[in-house]
């Protein structure tokens, strides 16, 4: 794995000139001056790469005597705090008027989303930190340094990013009043390519209890926030990312939810971050990954692999310093001088009982397990099949020593913990194509399931809700590929000696729709094993 950017920088000069001399800068900062905020968008940079570094990066340390910053939920600020936030985007939009080249104003910010999804790994195009276990600890340092600038800007040293908790019952929608009030122009915290209305929900198969659960009860760290292990071939996207964040990120631009025409800011990775309601949806993200860790289990942990906890982030700093961040300084929010405020309002029983804070954990660590080697290769054929609008059925074998053990214990989640075997359905190698999402549910032994089958179908196993790359430019219209894990241990567990399941993959929209066009592609879909 390659660092994101160091400063052996071997890009083609005239490619990393074009990164800071788009038209889309160029029309973003004759804009400004007219104050049209909202105008600035929306918009899809092209080659955005990572900047040559400007010298010797700076080794990230926490700001001594810091106070706590407390993120509270964005439909629970008061009218100043509302004011504030508006006040701090702002002086970051003023900024970008004042003075283009600065790497902390709000255009740069944006862009330093856009330079790292870039659909590929190769160091040329910068790190892609979706799709694996980056995908948390990059936005978490993101959003740290975009909290800092914000707060330097208005020297207000407790500033916070309020967080989008659209996983509290009832707060299935867009928080308007925060971000929504006025929707114009005069409004820096507006974006006009949003498309919904204060009625709208975001469909229960993102965000819904069900869903919810299914995220916090995630048993290990590759299963709720991804795995890296591109060695292994085991690289998998985390059902958090995979589930709610993609399915919120389309829902805010397209509210019917057609994964087929991808619309900017927020319904883009690439021009995501163009819409200051992304702070807010990934400081939700961040939220749940405290939480998820702070669950009194002891596989609630985040890897110990070296390569996970030295892996280094480039940002730059609220005064301007090209800085690294590593993973391990990250571990949690209160290291970085940050807190989540929960939601005031009452959480339903199901998240309580899930939630429930347990002593003050250590910082835990945890080896992260390898799945079985697969057992039954479906693909017949070499290479990647076809997966249409149609729901697809497949078979896949249930690997001998998982029957041996369901048979002996009758559930293998009932084994002392740490030590129950889990029951993996695995995808492989999805390949979306750049310019549009996908939104693909996963059935276990229902054939018949299509578009219409709800998500609260026993026999639903979880979601791949991937957001639109299209990063533009040479070197980024490729698909991207994706790998998907699924724990399906309950449903093995009721399985007696069946040596084998169907899965069935149905393309669908977020409301129970069939997909008018679907053009994806998988590799391989098997069972394994793993602790
Ligand atoms: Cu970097 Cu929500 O995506």
């Amino acid at each position: 794995m390659t660092n994101p950017r160091s400063t052996n920088d071997t890009r083609p000069a005239g490619i990393r000139r074009r990164d800071l001399m788009t038209g889309s800068l160029a029309g973003a900062v004759a804009l400004a001056s007219t104050r049209a905020w909202a105008q600035l968008g929306p918009t899809v940079p092209e080659h955005c790469v990572p900047p040559i570094p400007p010298g010797q990066p700076v080794a990230f340390s926490p700001v001594a005597n810091a106070p706590m910053r407390v993120r509270k939920s964005a439909f629970e600020l008061s009218p100043p705090e509302i004011e504030k936030l508006k006040s701090a985007y702002t002086a970051l939009r003023n900024l970008a008027q004042q003075s283009p080249d600065d790497p902390r104003n709000w255009f740069h910010q944006g862009q330093v989303h856009c330079w790292y999804c870039s659909g590929a790994l190769d160091g040329l195009w910068g790190q892609e930190i979706h799709g694996s276990w980056w995908f948390l600890p990059w936005h978490r340092s993101y959003l740290y340094f975009h909290e800092q600038i914000l707060g330097s800007l208005i020297g207000d040293s407790t500033f916070a990013l309020p967080y989008w908790d659209w996983d509290t019952p009832g707060r299935d929608r867009f928080p308007f009043d925060t971000y929504g009030q006025p929707s114009d122009a005069s409004n820096p915290l507006s974006d006009k390519s949003r498309a919904i209305a204060p009625t709208d929900k975001i469909p229960a198969g993102f965000v819904g209890d069900r869903m919810m659960k299914r995220v916090l009860d995630a048993a290990t760290f590759t299963d709720f926030g991804g795995s890296g292990d591109q060695s292994l071939g085991q690289n998998q996207m985390g059902i958090l990312e995979g589930g709610p964040h993609g399915g919120v990120h389309v829902w805010t631009t397209d509210p019917k939810v057609d994964f087929n025409n991808p619309k900017p800011d927020m319904g883009v990775l690439a021009s995501a971050a163009f819409d200051p309601v992304f702070f807010s949806h990934h400081a939700n993200i961040d939220r749940i990954w405290d939480k998820w860790i702070k669950i009194p289990q002891s596989r609630h942990a985040n890897p110990s692999n070296d390569v996970w906890l030295n892996q280094s982030f480039f940002f730059y700093d609220q005064a301007q310093n090209w800085t690294f961040i590593a993973n391990n300084q990250m571990l949690e929010p209160e290291a970085l001088s940050y807190r989540y405020q929960p939601p005031q309002q009452q959480p339903t029983p199901a998240v309580v009982a899930a939630a429930a804070p347990g002593p003050r954990p250590q910082v835990r660590l945890a080896q992260l397990p390898q799945l079985s080697a697969p057992v039954v290769d479906l693909s017949q054929s070499a290479g990647p099949k076809a997966l249409t609008a149609d729901p697809l059925s497949v078979r896949a074998a249930i690997p001998q020593e998982s029957r041996q053990r369901l048979n002996a214990v009758g559930n293998m989640a009932a084994a002392p913990a740490g030590n129950e075997q889990h029951v993996i359905l695995r995808i492989e190698g999805v390949e979306i194509p750049s310019d549009r999402g996908a939104l693909v549910n996963v059935f276990v032994n229902k054939p018949d399931a299509t578009a219409a089958t709800s998500t609260d179908d026993p026999a639903f196993v979880g979601t791949i809700a991937v957001v639109a790359n299209q990063a533009r430019g040479v070197g980024h219209a490729h698909p991207v590929v994706r790998n998907f894990g699924f724990d399906i241990t309950r449903i093995a567990s009721q399985l007696g000696n069946t040596n084998e399941v169907t899965v069935t993959l149905v393309p669908a929209t977020g409301y129970g729709e069939k997909p008018s066009a679907v053009n994806l592609r998988y590799n391989r879909v098997y069972i394994a094993t793993r602790q």
